[in-house]
């Protein structure tokens, strides 16, 4: 059995560079197999329960397509819903849970209410975005970087924004493993979790890239052949606004600054966007801008990972 069999997947840390490997694989085949009309049961009859604690678009649809698409399906539960927003502890909640389905994803707030919920859970936790990390948005991003770029080793790519947000710490770990330069770029007080910074600097010299941080996204954008923001409020941020939009006045990815980044740069963003926030529209709607193929990529990425953590028959 593959060393994924029955795995969780709560951080993109926790894997191998191999095992790495094969998610990006295993999303490149099943992306050609869908493409080609060839159908792609791996996981007849098993079902996945989604725990939602915030909104979605894209990590939803495609978990739910992704489940479907592979033979089997998807429960969409928000915590609104379920006995979660009454007060049942996790712990139960992944009990439960466990007895009904084949795996669980969840989204939520704090990482460790996801750790609580894969040591309780007798079947494989898929962490959907937790305020610190979104490792299954990386493993898409990466396709789509291999994808546009033919390669991920020896590629300079920067994080413009909030860096100490899940999209920065996941893209550090992501970089770090394959073997790609990421400097990310925040104001002060903005910085990434100072243990990350230091773990993916360490992995980083093994896999000979360099992860970096500074205050000046001119710095960090010079060079780079992967440029990519996202917003300045996150989910669960939002109380501060006011004082968010002031403290990254400056670090917009615009013309001038994204003029700085090869002439064949991409530009990638998560998604959902905030034009004349984060990034200027000309950037995102223009020509360098790869961020629906990155959208797309969330389904092919999504099915390569529960096609490696659940397929039984293997
Ligand atoms: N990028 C991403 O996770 O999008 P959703 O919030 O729509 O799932
Ligand atoms: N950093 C963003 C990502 C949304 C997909 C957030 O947490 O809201």
């Amino acid at each position: 059995a593959s060393t994924l069999q029955g795995r969780d997947f709560l951080t993109i840390a926790e894997f191998t560079e191999d095992e790495l490997k094969t998610f990006l694989n295993t999303a490149v085949a099943l992306k050609a197999m869908q493409k080609q009309g060839v159908p792609h049961h791996f996981l007849e009859g098993q079902t996945l329960a989604m725990i939602f604690e915030k909104a979605s678009t894209r990590t939803r649809v495609a978990f739910e397509v992704g489940m479907y698409h592979l033979g089997g399906s998807a429960l969409y539960l928000s915590s609104k819903d379920i006995q979660i927003g009454r007060g049942e502890t996790i712990a139960d909640t992944a009990k439960v849970l466990s007895r009904f389905v084949d795996g669980i994803m969840i989204r939520t707030f704090g990482h460790e209410i996801v750790e609580e919920l894969a040591a309780n859970a007798d079947v494989p936790v898929i962490n959907g975005l937790t305020d610190t990390h979104h490792p299954t948005q990386v493993i898409a991003d990466l396709l789509t970087i291999f994808e546009h770029k033919g390669k991920l080793e020896g590629l300079k790519a920067c994080f413009i924004g909030d860096g100490y947000n899940n999209m920065a710490h996941s893209l550090m770990e992501g970089a770090a493993a394959v073997g790609m330069d990421m400097t990310v770029a925040s104001p002060k007080g903005y910085e990434p979790s100072a243990a990350i910074l230091e773990a993916t600097k360490a992995r980083g010299v093994k896999n000979g890239c360099s992860i970096a941080f500074t205050n000046s996204p001119q710095e960090a954008a010079e060079g780079c052949d992967v440029v990519i923001t996202d917003t300045w409020l996150s989910m669960g941020d939002e109380d501060e606004k006011d004082r968010r939009l002031h403290d990254f006045q400056g670090f917009q990815v615009n013309d001038a600054l994204i003029a700085l980044a090869k002439p064949d740069h991409i530009f990638m963003h998560c998604l959902p966007a905030h034009r004349g926030e984060e990034v200027a529209a000309s950037v995102i709607d223009g020509a360098h801008s790869v961020v629906f193929d990155e959208a797309e990529n969330r389904l092919h990425a999504h099915k390569a990972i529960l096609k490696c953590l659940l397929e039984k028959n293997d």
